[in-house]
Parts: C-alpha cells; structure tokens; sequence
C-alpha cells in the first residue's frame, strides 16, 4: 500500500556505504536561480530535501503547502531548465513539494512572488483570479496562479479546454473552482504579453517588460554542457553523471551492498516514501536520456522524458504519422494520469521504476505502454545493452543487476488492430486507477469481427502479479466477437482468473472483477459497433465531460452601493499574490521552536509507559512534554461544555493517533526522527471500535427528541406505510492551512497566532489546561486558511499543546500539523445512520415521521449535532406528527467534530431520503410529492431549545422564556420551485432523460429537483465584540470584530457596512485582525453567525458613530465640509470618533433560508463513474450585503457537498484502528473536473429580510444540503439501471456514492453483458 510521503525523509540516515567516488568532479556548490536571484544551496543539504523547503528557508512563504505529497497543488512552481540533448529551455509548472532541491541545479524557479505584488503591480493572472473572485480563503491562490502561468509559459497559446486540463492538481476547498476556471479561462496571450513580472528573471530587477521569452527558448548545447559532479552530503552522495559512460562507472563502482536509488523528478518518493539511501543518481544531465526521436520502426524517447512530453510528441504522431492513430488513446488517457505539473516533472521511466520496485501499484502508463506493445532498452555497468517487453521488464530486478533503463520504443499500429485504454477512478483527475487496463485485437472486420491472432488483454489494480488475462485472451483468440457465446465464454475465463487481492483501501474485489469483465465488454462493443442492438451500443464509450461554464445571476441594488456592491474580497489580490499571511506561513519569530505530536499507535489499550530519553538525546531535540507538564487541567473544552476533552491521554488511549505528548525541537526536520524515538508501550489492547453497526453493540447515549403531535396516531390515519434507513459516512474538513497555532511568551504573558474560529475559546482553553489568567493571554487571529468547522474547539488540541511547551521551555513554540497527522489527529464530520418509518395517506400527504439518527461521535461526545438534526428534518415541510430522537455513539476514532452545516444537513437530506422512498412506493413524481407536502404560509419550525440554552450560558446568560417554534410567514419555497422549474427548462429535459434512460442499457441520467429549508438559528446571546475607529488626521476608518476571516468573507462585508453606514468610500475602510483584546468575549464564527452578526455589530457602532457627527455637522454647520473635514473638527472638539458594539439580548434575528437545486447526471453504469452534467441552484439570500462573496459561497458549499455526497470516503485499519485515508492519495476531494459542467447559481430576485442584517440573508452553510440533489439524480438513473435488470422497488443508497457502490446498486451482472 502506498506510504504517504510523511517527510520523513528528513530524517539523517545513519548507516552510510558511499560510492567509490569515479571521475567526477566533487561540486562546490549548486546554484538556483528564484525569481531572478541567484541563490547557492548547501552542496551537503539532504537529497531528501525539496525545493519547497528551501524557498521557505528564503522567506518565500508564498508557495504554500498542504500535503507535501504532490496531491493538492498549493505548492506550484514554475521551473525553467535546460533539455541537455536539444538546449531548449523548458518551462512548466511544478510541485515544490516532489523537486529536489540538489536536482534544481540550475534552474530557474518562478514562484508566486515573482509574478507581482502590492509594490511592482499584480500580474495578470493575480488579478483576474481576484477579480473573478476566485480566491475566498486564498490558502490555494498562490498555487492556482503559479499553475496558469505554468501554462502560458509552457504554450504560446491556449484554449479554454486546455486552461481547464491543465488545473487538474489543484485543490480548493473553498470556491468549488468556477470562477478559478472562468478567470483564467478569460486570460488572453495579448494579456499575458501585457503584463509584466514584478522580476526579471535574467536581472533579478524589475521588470520592464521588453524582453521576448522566446529570445531565451533555446541555449546552445555546448554552452550548457553538464560535467559529471558529486555532492557529498552528510549521509549520502549525490552523482550527477553527464552522460551514458559516467552512469556506468558509476554503477560499476557501487559497493556491495550499497543502496541506490535513480532520479529523474523524484515524484515517486510521494507515492511510496522508502527512505533514505547511500547514493543518488540523478541522470537527467545525461542527454541521451532526454532524447525524442523519430525513426523508420518507431518513436524513441529516452528514459528522463517526462510524461508530459511524451504526450505532447504522441500528440503530434497521432495525427501526423502513419501507424500512430492509436496513440490518441493513449493521450486521452494520460490526461488522467497524476496532474500536469506531476507530469512535468515525472517521467516515464521514474513510474516503471516504481511500478518495477512495487508490483501491486496500478500503474497507467505500465498498463498502456504494455497494451501499447512498446519495447524498453536498458543497459548493464558494462554498457550492453538489452531490449524487453513490458512484461519481460516487469519481470527484471533492475536493483540487483544494477540495471538502467535507457529508452523506449513505441512502434506503429496497424489499423487493423483497435487499441483502447481504460482507467478506472474514483474523481475524475489526479488518482490512481482502481483498475486500469489496456486491450489491442487485431479484427477482422469483414469476418464478423472475428479476432486474427492473439488479442492483448491486460490489467492493473488486480494484484501484484496479475498483469495478462491469458485465459481471456485464448477465449477470444480466432472467434468472431459477434458470438454472444465467445463473449460469456471470454467473461467467465476473466471470472475464473482473475483474483483480486482484498486491502481496505481498494474497492471490493467484486467490483474489480466486475469492472474487468465491463472494460472488456466496452472493447468488444466498440469494435462491432452497429453489429450491436443500438440499446447495448451506449456500453461503448466513455463518459465525455463536457467543457465547464458557469453563470450567475444577483440583483444589483445600486442605491446601496458599497452595500451589496459585487466586488471580490478585500484582500483577493494580496492573496493571489502570496502576500496574506497565515499561522502556518508566518516567518519564523526569534529562538522559534517546533512542537511535533506523539501520538498512539493503538486504538484502544492502556498506556503502560512513555519513555523519551532515546529522542531527548538526539540532536535538536530540547524537550518532550506530556501529561505531567500540564499545570492547569487536561481539557482543552473552555466554557460550558457538558464533558472534557483531554489534551493528552492520560491512562488509556482510545483512538489510533491519540496525541500522548509533544516533542519540541529546533526545526521541524529533527521533530520526525524524535517523534519515533519516544517509546511508548501498550498493554490490555483492546478490538477496535470503528463504526455505528459495531457501536451499536452497546446502548447509545440517547437525546430528547423531537416530538410534535402523536405518531402512533399520525401512523393509525396512515395509508401507506415505509421504513427504511441510510447512513451517511463522515468527511474530513481538508480547510488547506492545517491546524496550526505560534505561541509566543512575553513579559506580559502569551501572544498567541491562533488558526481558530473562536478566539476566546482558544484563549480559555489555554489558560485552562496552563492554569493562568485569561488576561495574560492575547489571541490575535488575522485569517485562516480555511476551516469549515474543524478550528471551532478542535484548534485547540495545537493551541494548548503549543503553549504548554512555551511555558515549559519559555520559548516561542509553534505547532503546525503535516496533513497527515491532522487527518489521523484531528476529528472529521461525524458519520451517521437514519432509522425511519413514515405514513402518508393515498395521495401521498405526510401523516407521521419516526426516525433515530445516530451520529458518531469519535472517542469524546463533546462536538455531537444530531441533537441539533432532529429538529432539522422538517425542512420545509409539514407533517402533523413527528418523533425524531437523536443518538450518539462512541467509537475508537478521533473527536468527530463540526462541518460546515452540522446536524441540518443531516436533518435536511434524511428527510430528502424519507420522501424519495414515499415517492417510489407510492409511484409519484418526486418533486409532486415535495409540492404537495410544502409547509403552508404562517407554518412553524422546531427550535432546538437545548442548543438555544446551552449557548446562552456559554455566553453568561440563563435562556428563561423561549418560543418552542419559529413562525415562517411565507414559505418561498413554491414560488421558488416554480421559478426554476422555468429557467433550468425541468418539465422538459425530465422527458428528455426518461427517453434517453428508455433508449440507452448501459448510460443512464437522472434529474432530481431539491427544496430546502434550512434554519438559520441565532442563539439569543452570540456576541461578537466589533470595533470602529476613525483616524483623526485622514478620515481613514479602521474596523475589528470578533470573527474569523476564513474565506467566508466576513471582512469584505463588514467593511461594506462600515462605508455604507459612514458614508465613506469602501477603500478608506480597513478591516484590522480579530484579537481577545479588542474583541473581547467574541462568539465562534460558525454556522453562518460570524459574517452576519460581525456585519450587525459593524452596522451598529457605524450608525451610533454617524448619529453623533451628524448632530456635531448640524450643531456647527458643517453640511458641505468633506468627511476627513468633519471628523478632524469633531475630534478637535473633544468628540469621541470611535466606537464599539456588542450585540444584546435577541439581537440578532433567526430565520430560514431557502433554496432550490436541479441537478442533472449521467451515469456509466458499466463502472460507477458518473458526470454531473448541470446544476441550478435559486438561493434566497435576501438582499446581499456582497453578492460576490454569496455566489462564491454557494458554489463551494455545493461542491463540498458533492465531495461529501460521492467520493470523500474514511477508510480504517479494522486490526488498529489506523484511517488508512490520511493524505491525497486515498482521499480525494472533488477537483476542478468534477464539478458541475454546466453551474448556474442565482441569488433570489427582490427578496429582502425584513429580520435579517442589512435585510440580508446568510449563504456559507445551507448551499451544502442541496448537494443531496446528485444523490436524488443518480438514484434515477440507478433505478433505471436496476429496471433494466428486472429490479424494481426501493433500494437503501448509503452515501458517500463511490463509485464501487453505484455500480454494484447498479445490479451489472456479467450474463447481462450481451451484444443484442
Ligand atoms: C500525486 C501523484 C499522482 C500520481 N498519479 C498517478 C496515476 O494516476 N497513474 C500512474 O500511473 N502514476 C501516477 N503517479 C506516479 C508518477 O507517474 C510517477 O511518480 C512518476 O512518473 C515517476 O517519475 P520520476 O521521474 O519522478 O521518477 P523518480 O521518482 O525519479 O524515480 C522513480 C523510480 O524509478 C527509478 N528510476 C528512475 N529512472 C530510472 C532509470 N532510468 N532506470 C531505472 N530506474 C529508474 C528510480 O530509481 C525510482 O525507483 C503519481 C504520482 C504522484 C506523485
Ligand atoms: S503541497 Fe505540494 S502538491 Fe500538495
Ligand atoms: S480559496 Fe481555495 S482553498 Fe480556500
């Protein structure tokens, strides 16, 4: 299984056997260039060490990283080096992250800083991305703009369709990528000419703009012409040969025993991490190895040509040469092989060596290349040469010959042969294939497609030795592919030989088995073509992802203008720029220290000892703190929370990756080494405990539910009756900035850098768990890099653990977790599973609604929302009777917390469930049924009177009086289904896919419309403490409120409030950071609250400020003086021209947002892959206070629901708990190429709050549930799918709707898989 890269390569490797050192020259230095300035790297730096590290050694910070594993794109660069065979000068975007720094030698690196800033201008790209709104937390924009300047320096011109291929590697949480797409969709090669780089890259001054970047395309070779060197560094030596006969001598000097390792881009290292090694080679200075050429019997490229390139001269052929059509196939699919920038820095040969060194990766271009027929030279020390298949290579050990793989050949095809690829994935880009396979027979057209010799027929993502269905390809050998026999014949051969191995981490070996027999059976339909029953025929292809658009539609409400002005986030450019600073990008302050967590390597046991001496004696280590350390109390809840939550195990631990203390060291490469050398044993290990179904073992801790009118009643006047249940499996938050706090002690206590989304509880946690005064501690919070949930109390498992150390060792300590320890550490969206029962009488009307949800809480229940769920599930719906009871488990996994929406969405999409289930059994139209059980006008709304109280006393006050229900005067909701059912065209494409599902066996679509509900709930106490203050001298306004700036644009609008209420111009606004000073006592910024009751408090202290200079205009007759005029007289008099508010007792209004969703996909049954062809969502948002900022809300909600809904899936360890899904190579978010194709958001006409802020409504949350549209859309094209197979009736869709699930509900049976 792959290892994910844990950076642990900065590790010092001990045992070290170096090469006989041969005729290289031992190097002094190595040189890079960074946006223009050349900077000389340590020869003896660490092979291991990436060129992302040295940038952030410079103060680079503005390349970003996530996950340090080549898998979300933060970390994009742009390279320019030399192709030491040709002398072009190469430039594409890369990862930082997978480069090594010792191979950078000499090249050119373009990051984020070199293209513009606040002082020289923004580039181009910074600011169209800003100006489409395209960055919202900005944590992903660095990478974004670095990997569209990748491609306009790579191409010299571009299409839309290329623009969106090539965002393939980047990951964004926040925005759902439209207008990442549509901005740099919009870039023109005219603009990019135009637009200069703050650098020049020759100078290293500013740029001017004049030079021509094709004048340095090409560098004469000789010029350039590498010597053989050697870096010796500290453990290793570093062998960069410089041509054919240096590698051999190399090789040939190697000692016995000595452990090598080739490089070319080093990718591999993130896919299976296997530590360090005596000596390197890096081989791309050797020319030969960089080498295309074009000869009689094929297409040569060398071992170093990167995968990119290749697909770039097999694009050529394909077209240009005879022989080469079948290399379109290969192209097509190589889209979906890793990212671009991994394919701009990887090479062919680097992925064979890795699929040679780890049997069991399904390697793409292995699997191909074999289909392919292409033939792989490699050489021996000696130089002789040898030529190989794909298999006769596989079958090679490369290591113990010292063997080098020189080049391939890719011979031409003969058009009688039909080639194709498949590659079966979970998203659409940049992961792995769960089966990929490559089939060539050569057909006899004439003769009923009867197959002429043997047929190819091979496959990946079996197991490690499986690669030829031998007993497949014999079935089909000579017999006509027309013969339904042949077929079922060929089918059960596959059956019988195919064996998959059985990993947690792959889907089922059903579903393997079952794909492959479907990949074959797509083969065999697309060679006989109309010899098949045109309902068979769409088996055939592939599904086609259309190019994306988007459109977006809000008022414009002018007459408020900068309230409710469409403009980007105040801070969009500085971000796009990699100039917004972060807690984990903040430089590092003097004598900093690095905090690493120790964590349990068991779920469930005692903890019998903790000895850190071996670490404590390891150098740069200074402490190792633990439970002991802890002055205060070990609770890192604050406030009033029921039950504690330690911030280090004491006794027992009860999940795999528990942190057990903190080991604090000098720089973070020394923490990992450490982190393993602290010893801890176990003993009564105990099973883990790893799902609701195994919890459920013992009694749950049940809720008060939610009961309205009588259900035994409501079920007695039922007709029809339906129970069933759906779970609903949890979601890592992936906000892109891990948990991160720096804590700094001064003379007056701890100043504390927090990525928290309540500052306040963060600082109550820490003076808790220190025991120290609240006072002496002052959170500053200036943004986060997203969080959606995961830093409302979370956070402070690094808050705390950091500033325990810093009391400890007195010293500034900072915590910032690598991905993987924050996705093992930190705690998830809890799952869930529904029980239900439902009545409804003969026309369908609700009668009763019975449902248990239970959530899982992890190891603590102290973050549960199915308490808050139960009074979700209404909806927008009514039904006299109710009785929803919450239930929560405990399990052996991390502490599940919040995210984005907790509880209503849960609520909300069961619900959605329980009508679609009444809708099949009652044979109506889903939708019909939703209209008929509407809520009328002047309906009421449960009120979760608990959560209400329990927030209320977290914020001092005793909730006495409160309303059991919430009155909706008018439901919006029918107006609003009758508005999209018009402008997404409903009535009609709903009969275009009917007849597409009646004509097509193997594609099916589904179109499903969703209404929502959802209650936006203010606690009658959620203070936000906001701050405004008038510069005397300049009129210039400075703002600071309690909330987190995370992405969700609270800044943006609250500094539109500010000019609004001020009459000032937006830009004399500045919005300062959140701090527990200032901001005293602020609420958590969640669940909607932070921007809307920020923008509340905002609003207030502008209209108390302006109140009292209006009376001082009019007292001193000052009505045509200009606004800087008026405050310096006003404060010149004395007059307080500052102000703060806090709001009070039920300030702050609830009320319910509406929304509607259409959604339409298109499902490839054969496999479970699917499309979501269009969206529509109609959002009621009131009257926006910043439309942009609520587009972009909705759209990244949707998608993270999407996310939620289909792929993002947590996967465990059953022997230790371990979540296996703890980086990007398991979990896959959805990227840029999963979204809805055709994404249409419109704000709700003229629909102004008469309670909300600014008569607006919130937009960050509910957007999430309408996600359960796709899942309602690919219920109808399963159910097709399942009619056509003779099933009809309900059928349970547990969520995510991987890909695996939705064919196996799919009912593909093998006896099925015929030509007529
Ligand atoms: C995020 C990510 C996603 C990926 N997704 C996919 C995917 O979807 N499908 C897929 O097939 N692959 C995928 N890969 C694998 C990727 O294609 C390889 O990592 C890459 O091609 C390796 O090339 P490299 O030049 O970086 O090799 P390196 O990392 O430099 O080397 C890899 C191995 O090959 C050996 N090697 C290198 N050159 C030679 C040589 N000349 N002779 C003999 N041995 C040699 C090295 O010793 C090493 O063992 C992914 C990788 C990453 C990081
Ligand atoms: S940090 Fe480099 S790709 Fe994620
Ligand atoms: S803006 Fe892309 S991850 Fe936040």
């Amino acid at each position: 299984m792959p290892t994910c890269f844990r950076r642990e390569h900065l590790q010092v490797n001990t045992d070290i056997r170096v090469a006989k050192i041969t005729e290289s020259i031992m190097a002094s230095s190595v040189k890079i260039t960074v946006n223009g300035q050349e900077y000389e790297v340590d020869p003896a730096t660490p092979p291991s060490t990436r060129l992302v590290d040295f940038l952030h050694e410079k103060n680079l910070s503005g390349t970003h990283v996530t996950c340090y594993q080549g898998g979300c794109g933060a970390c994009t660069v742009v390279a320019s080096f030399v192709d030491p065979d040709t002398g072009a000068k190469n430039t594409h975007s890369i990862n930082s992250c997978l480069a090594p720094l010792l191979g950078c030698n000499g090249w050119e690196i373009t990051t984020v800083e070199g293209l513009g800033n606040r002082y020289d201008g923004y580039h181009v790209i910074q600011e169209r991305l800003a100006e489409f709104s395209g960055t919202q937390c900005g944590y992903c924009s660095p990478g974004m703009v670095m990997n569209m300047y990748g491609l306009t320096q790579s191409s010299n011109t571009w299409t839309a369709s290329q623009v969106e291929q090539h965002l393939d590697g980047n990951l964004c949480r926040c925005t759902g990528y439209r207008p990442i797409l549509d901005a740099f969709k919009s870039i023109t090669v005219e603009d990019i000419e135009d637009s200069h780089l703050a650098r020049c890259p020759k100078t290293g001054q500013a740029c001017r703009g004049h030079c021509d970047k094709k004048e340095n395309a090409k560098v004469p070779v000789s010029d350039k012409k590498a010597t053989p060197t050697l870096l010796q560094t500290k453990d290793s030596a570093w062998h960069q040969p410089a041509s054919l006969q240096d590698l051999y001598n190399i090789l040939a000097g190697l000692e016995e025993g000595t452990t090598y390792r080739f490089v070319c881009g080093d990718t591999a290292q993130a896919v299976y991490y296997s530590g360090s090694y005596d000596v390197y080679i890096y081989t791309r200075h050797i020319p030969e190895l960089s080498r295309v050429a074009q000869a009689e019997d094929g297409v040569y490229f060398g071992a170093n040509v990167s995968i990119s390139r290749v697909m770039q001269e097999l694009d050529t052929v394909s077209s240009g040469r005879a022989g080469y059509a079948y290399a379109k196939e290969l192209v097509k699919n190589w889209h979906r092989v890793a990212s671009t920038s991994v394919r701009n820095l990887g090479s062919w040969a680097g992925n064979l060596g890795l699929k040679l060194s780890h049997k069991e990766f399904p390697s793409d271009i292995f699997i191909n290349l074999l289909g392919a027929g292409a033939v792989v030279t490699t050489a021996l020390p000696t130089g002789s040469t040898s030529t190989h298949t794909l298999e006769e290579l596989l079958a090679l050990d490369l290591q113990k010959e010292r063997r080098v793989i020189l080049e391939m050949r890719l011979p031409p095809m003969s058009d009688e042969v039909v080639f194709r690829v498949f590659k079966v994935m979970g998203r659409w880009t940049n992961t792995h294939a769960f089966v990929n396979a490559a089939m060539a027979f050569r057909v006899d057209k004439a003769n009923a497609h009867t197959v002429v010799g043997k047929p190819l027929v091979a496959y990946g993502g079996i197991n490690p030795t499986f690669v030829r269905a031998s007993a497949t390809e014999a079935a089909l050998e000579g017999k006509s592919l027309e013969d339904e026999g042949v077929l079922q014949a060929a089918m059960q051969a596959l059956a019988d030989e195919i064996k998959p191995d059985n990993l947690p981490q792959d889907p089922a070996p059903e579903y393997r088995i079952s794909v492959a027999q479907t990949l074959l059976y797509k083969m065999v339909l697309g060679i006989v073509g109309s010899a098949a029953s045109s309902t068979v025929i769409s088996g055939a292809t592939d599904l086609e992802r259309p190019e994306s658009s988007g459109q977006q539609e809000y008022d414009q409400n002018t007459e408020t203008w900068p309230l409710g002005q469409p403009i980007p986030k105040l801070e969009a450019r500085m971000q796009c720029a990699g100039e917004a600073e972060y807690v984990n990008t903040m430089a590092p302050v003097s004598e900093e220290l690095f905090g690493m967590f120790v964590t349990s390597t068991q779920a469930n046991a005692r903890i019998a000892s903790v000895d850190p001496s071996a670490a404590l004696a390891m150098p740069d280590v200074v402490a190792f703190v633990g439970v002991e350390d802890i002055k205060g109390v070990n609770n890192i809840m604050a406030f009033a929370w029921p039950l504690p939550q330690k911030l280090f195990a004491e006794d027992r631990v009860s999940y795999y990756g528990q942190p057990i203390g903190l080991i604090v060291t000098k720089n973070r490469g020394a923490a990992y080494g450490a982190r393993e050398a602290v010893k801890v044993t176990y003993d009564d290990i105990q099973p883990p405990v790893l799902t609701i179904e195994d919890a459920l073992q013992k009694p749950p801790i049940k809720g008060p539910p939610f009961a309205q009118g009588d259900v035994q009643a409501g079920f007695a006047s039922s007709t029809h009756v339906f129970e069933g249940a759906m779970s609903r499996d949890g979601q890592y938050h992936f906000h892109m900035e891990s948990q991160s706090c720096l804590v700094v002690p001064t003379d007056i206590g701890l100043d504390v850098y927090a990525s928290t989304q309540w500052a306040s509880e963060t600082q109550r946690a820490i003076g808790q768990v220190l025991g120290i005064p609240d006072n002496t501690i002052n959170v500053t919070v200036k943004r986060l890099g997203g969080a959606f949930g995961a830093k409302i109390d979370q956070c402070n498992i690094v808050a705390t653990a950091a500033a325990v150390a810093a009391q400890k060792v007195r010293k500034p300590v900072r915590v910032a977790l690598d991905l993987d320890a924050n996705m093992t550490i930190i705690g998830w969206r809890e799952p869930y599973f529904c029980t239900y029962k439902v009545g409804v009488d003969d026309s369908g009307v609700l009668q009763a609604v019975q449902a248990t949800l239970t959530s899982d809480a992890g190891n603590v229940a102290v973050d549960t929302s199915s308490p808050d769920a139960v009074y979700c599930m209404t909806s927008c719906y009514n039904c006299p009777n109710w009785e929803v009871t919450p239930q929560v488990v405990l399990t052996n996994t991390s502490c599940n917390t919040w995210c984005r929406t907790p509880g209503t969405v849960e609520g909300v999409v069961f619900m959605e469930n329980i009508l679609e289930h009444v809708a099949q059994g009652m044979g109506m139209d889903p939708l019909e049924l939703r209209r008929k059980n509407l809520m009328p006008d002047g309906g009421t709304r449960p009120l979760n009177q608990g959560m209400i109280r329990l927030r209320s006393l977290i914020a001092g006050k005793e909730a006495k009086w409160l309303a059991d229900n919430l009155t909706v005067p008018r439901n919006l909701i029918s107006d609003m289904i009758t508005q999209i059912l018009t402008s997404a065209n409903v009535e009609e494409r709903k009969q275009i896919v009917a007849n597409y599902n009646q004509t097509n066996l193997w594609k099916k679509r589904g179109l499903s419309v969703m209404p929502l509900l959802w209650p936006y709930a203010v606690a009658m106490t959620m203070p936000f403490n906001a701050m405004v203050s008038v510069n005397a001298r300049d009129g210039t306004v400075v703002v600071s409120h309690g909330g987190s700036e995370m992405g969700q644009g609270i800044n943006t609008k609250v500094a539109q409030c500010a000019a609004y209420e001020l009459g000032v111009p937006l830009d004399t606004v500045a919005v300062r950071p959140s701090n527990t000073h200032a901001n005293a006592n602020s609420e958590v910024t969640g669940g909607c609250h932070g921007s809307d009751v920020a923008s509340y408090n905002v609003t207030q202290a502008c209209k108390k400020l302006r109140a009292r200079l209006d009376a001082f205009i009019e007292e001193n007759g000052l009505v045509d003086n200009s606004w800087p005029e008026v405050v310096l007289a006003a404060f010149n008099k004395g007059v307080d021209i500052c102000e703060r508010y806090v709001n009070g007792w039920d300030e702050v209004k609830s009320y319910p947002v509406f929304a509607v969703a259409c959604t339409e996909v298109e499902l490839d049954v054969l496999t479970g892959q699917f499309l979501v062809l269009r969206t529509d969502i109609l959002e009621d948002a009131g009257k926006s206070m910043s439309p942009l900022v609520d587009v972009g809300q909705v759209e990244g909600a949707y998608v993270m629901g999407q996310g939620l809904f289909t792929v993002e899936k947590p996967l465990y360890d059953h022997d230790t708990g371990r979540r296996i899904t703890d980086g990007t190579w398991y979990y896959t978010p959805p990227a840029a190429l999963d979204i809805p194709a055709d994404f249409r958001v419109s704000l709700l006409h003229n629909a102004p709050n008469p309670v909300g802020v600014q008569s607006s409504k919130v937009t960050g949350e509910p957007p999430l549930c309408l996600a359960f549209s796709v899942v309602m859309a690919l219920r109808q094209a399963v159910a097709s799918a399942r009619g056509d197979a003779g099933v009809t009736g309900w059928f349970q869709m547990d969520t995510p709707l991987t890909v695996d699930t939705l064919q196996r509900l799919c009912l593909v049976d093998s006896s099925r898989l015929t030509i007529k």
